[in-house]
């Protein structure tokens, strides 16, 4: 695990984008492996506003995000379809045929599953995975007690996710009860991985990703045994480490 701690947020959102910029560089059809949530978005800023200035072409890039609520239909200014669109698709120009993102709202959310992972394996090896990190160590919606070996599966969200989602939504009653996931097996497949964490709230899931025991209770501790994955830190989030 190569571990990168720096200041802050926008550090961290600079740091991830020259590394995504750069693969994007290198392999201008490059498959992207995406997140939502709050950790990603200074992120995704940052490559429009490079895209702004220097031009970079995200026209061949593919993408597959790593989760979608159940229930949501896509269209629904809370569905990880609509953020994704808002915060990254639209103003890069990626073509709608080129991401892809589990569906919700189907009527039969295990042949989505399957559908979504043959996806994934129809693109070959995902080549730069980004990821957020839960405060109870989840990796996508991959909850602790998540098999290792997992690939994409319908998950019920603990509680505390609920909780710590939110923000986004009118009322805690109105937060998805499960979404569809890509699996900690389908994450591990990718060819490199890139974890990004800011703030207090993530420090005990850090200290657990890099110094903790190996194990199912903590989803991100398998990435220790992932060939080739970096961290990117901020201070506040790596304070149970030093
Ligand atoms: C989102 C995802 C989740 C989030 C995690 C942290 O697609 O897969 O694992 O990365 O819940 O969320 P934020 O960034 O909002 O703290």
């Amino acid at each position: 695990m190569k571990i990168i701690v720096v200041e802050d947020y926008q550090e961290m959102s600079k740091k991830a984008a020259e590394i995504l910029i750069k693969k994007v560089h290198e392999n201008p059809s490059a498959v992207l492996g995406l997140a939502t949530g709050s950790t990603p978005v200074g992120l995704y800023n940052e490559l429009i506003e490079d895209r702004q200035k220097n031009g970079t072409s995200y026209k061949d890039i593919r993408t597959v995000n790593l989760d979608e609520y159940i229930g949501l239909p896509k269209e629904d200014k809370n569905s990880y379809f609509t953020f994704m669109c808002e915060h990254l698709f639209k103003p890069l120009e990626i073509p709608n045929d080129h991401t892809h993102i589990p569906k919700g709202n189907t009527t039969d959310h295990l042949e989505e599953c399957d559908r979504y992972e043959k996806i994934i394996e129809s693109l070959g090896q995902v080549d730069l995975q980004i990821l957020g990190i839960g405060s109870n160590g989840h990796i996508g919606f991959n909850e602790p007690g998540s098999s290792f070996t997992g690939n994409t599966h319908i998950i019920d969200l603990k509680e505390s996710t609920r909780q710590a989602n939110a923000r986004f939504f009118e009322s805690i009653d109105d937060v998805p009860k499960q979404a569809i996931t890509m699996g900690v097996g389908t994450i591990m497949k990718s060819r490199e991985i890139l974890l990004l964490a800011s703030g207090k709230a993530k420090a005990e899931a850090i200290r657990g990703t890099i110094h903790g025991e190996i194990t199912e209770e903590l989803p991100a501790s398998i990435l220790q045994t992932h060939p080739n994955v970096t961290i990117i830190v901020d201070k506040e989030a790596y304070s149970l480490c030093e």
